[in-house]
């Protein structure tokens, strides 16, 4: 499997790996909910809306779906093979059935969305199909499903950010956790299904992005990601949203810049990520507030896609690879020593073994630290299956998608090696997989880094200054600076 060689915040990161929550009280509710996630940030940020929505509804967080009266499961569409992998699991999950009759099982997400009453009618696979923009009807939903009747809600909506949820924090490990700041995508690019399944851009109230922020923070958490399709189009007019929150009292605009700027401000020791950036909206502004805070990690997430210009075109995404370079030239120009990461799709369609080439040198150019990288897989309905064939074998697409992680190993190798003898603030997230004598963290750069506990008195949530030592292809090896 040669997808996703790394794991972070961002689309199909967590993919495959499903996730339970915490049990809460449950002596507090009368019914059980089991919840698993798939594909990208946004949709493990929607599960903890959803766990919200149902908490407030008398049912109760199980990590067992064994037990629960309602089975859920938050779906993904960007590729088949997730859709695959959804699929085979719902058999799975159907079998608690066979513990409680009258368990419910309901679709969320992209999946949802994309096939809407196809689950219903023809897989009977379901009881409840709920779309990203309709959780909060899932109460009426279930109330529907369990007289029996299938419940569905796949409308998309122009507004919906779930701004005044309060998300219950699911298999958290208490240091970082995601901030959805809007949703929806307005690009179209054309390989993607995205702008189908989540709907139209719509940009959340900043008053409630900041307020969940400190309350993070004051719940002990270190460090948010805000989330996004595209964070960098964020856009907030007072006079179009709520006037409860401040709207149309004079209040001015706010860009991702401010906004980047405004949770920052929240504590100096709450450090800020974000995700995704598309190249073409990501302004100086944004740049500047970057380098400004030393609390804005200097990492950015900037999927460059292909690097080829003639293919750019055709995947709708309204950069060439010269002014691609640019950019990344001029982040490093404003902040040296910046993280950066990108998403890469080999064998789209018509590209030649020129443009495939160019994909390859745009990622030496552009020196990346790591990068999600996929074979071209057409989704129904977008505009590349609509406009284009899917012309290239799939031994090509994988010879190529290999070819590009290797050298994406490499780029990794050589970034880790820079880092030797270098040392950086990590923040603590955890002890770390291999051994609880070691800590795991991250440098601001978004690079985990792993060193022995040793007397310090520290705990998760905690800074701390690490000297490199020793690195391998994904990981730095340090020691703490006394
Ligand atoms: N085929 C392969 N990869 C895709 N992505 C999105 N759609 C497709 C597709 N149809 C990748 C892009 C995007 C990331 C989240 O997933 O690289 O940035
Ligand atoms: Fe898809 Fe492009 Fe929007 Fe990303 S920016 S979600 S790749 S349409």
């Amino acid at each position: 499997m040669l997808e996703r060689m790394n794991h972070t915040m961002h689309e199909e990161s967590k993919q495959g790996e499903a996730y339970a929550p915490f049990v809460n009280d449950p002596t507090a509710y009368n019914k059980k909910f089991y919840i698993e996630s798939y594909g990208c940030a946004m949709n493990f940020a929607d599960s903890e809306i959803v766990a919200s929505i149902l908490n407030e509804n008398g049912f109760g967080a199980t990590r067992n779906f064994e037990e629960a009266d309602l089975v859920l499961i938050n779906t993904c569409s960007i590729r088949e093979k997730a859709e695959q992998t959804v699929r085979k699991r719902l058999t799975e999950l159907r079998k608690v059935k066979k513990y409680n009759s009258g368990a419910l099982i309901g679709v969320l997400g992209c999946m949802a969305e994309r096939l809407k009453a196809q689950f219903l009618e023809e897989e009977k696979l379901v009881d409840m199909v709920v779309g990203p923009d309709a959780y909060r009807s899932l109460p009426a939903l279930i109330s529907e499903a369990e007289t029996g009747q299938k419940a569905v809600n796949v409308l998309l909506s122009r507004d919906e950010t779930y701004a005044d949820i309060s998300p219950i924090r699911l298999d958290s490990n208490g240091v970082s956790g995601f901030v959805s700041i809007m949703r929806g995508c307005n690009n179209m690019c054309s390989f993607c299904v995205v702008p189908f399944t989540r709907g139209r851009e719509r940009s959340r109230d900043p008053h409630s992005i900041v307020k969940e922020c400190a309350d993070l923070f004051n719940n002990g958490y270190r460090e948010v990601t805000l989330l996004g399709q595209n964070v960098d189009s964020y856009y907030w007019v007072p006079e179009h949203n709520s006037p409860s929150t401040g709207g149309g009292r004079g209040e001015a605009a706010v860009t991702f810049a401010n906004l980047l700027e405004m949770v920052a401000l929240v504590n100096p020791l709450l450090r800020v990520r974000f995700s995704t950036s598309h190249p073409k909206d990501i302004t100086d502004d944004v740049l500047f507030t970057m380098a400004k805070h030393e609390n804005i990690c200097k990492y950015i997430h900037l999927p460059v896609q292909s690097g080829s210009t003639r293919v750019l075109q055709l995947m709708n995404r309204t950069y060439t690879r010269e002014w691609y370079m640019a950019k990344v030239d001029r982040i490093m120009e404003i902040m040296p020593d910046c993280g950066l990461s990108s998403d890469i799709i080999t064998g789209f369609c018509t590209e030649t073994e020129e443009d495939h080439q160019d994909t390859m040198s745009i990622m030496e150019h552009s020196k990346y630290d790591m990068s999600y990288m996929f074979f071209y897989s057409e989704r129904p309905g977008t505009l590349a299956a609509r406009r284009y064939k899917d012309d290239i074998p799939e031994d090509v697409k994988k010879r190529r998608l290999d070819e590009v992680v290797k050298l994406q190993n490499a780029l990794s190798h050589k970034s880790n090696l820079k880092d030797l003898g270098k040392t950086f603030k990590v923040l603590i997230e955890g002890n770390s997989k291999r051994s609880d004598k070691d800590w795991m963290g991250r440098t601001s750069q978004n690079k985990v880094i792993v060193f022995p506990k040793e007397q310090y008195e520290l705990n998760k949530g905690h800074y701390v200054m690490v000297k490199v030592t020793d690195c391998t292809v994904a990981t730095l090896i340090g020691k703490i600076e006394p």
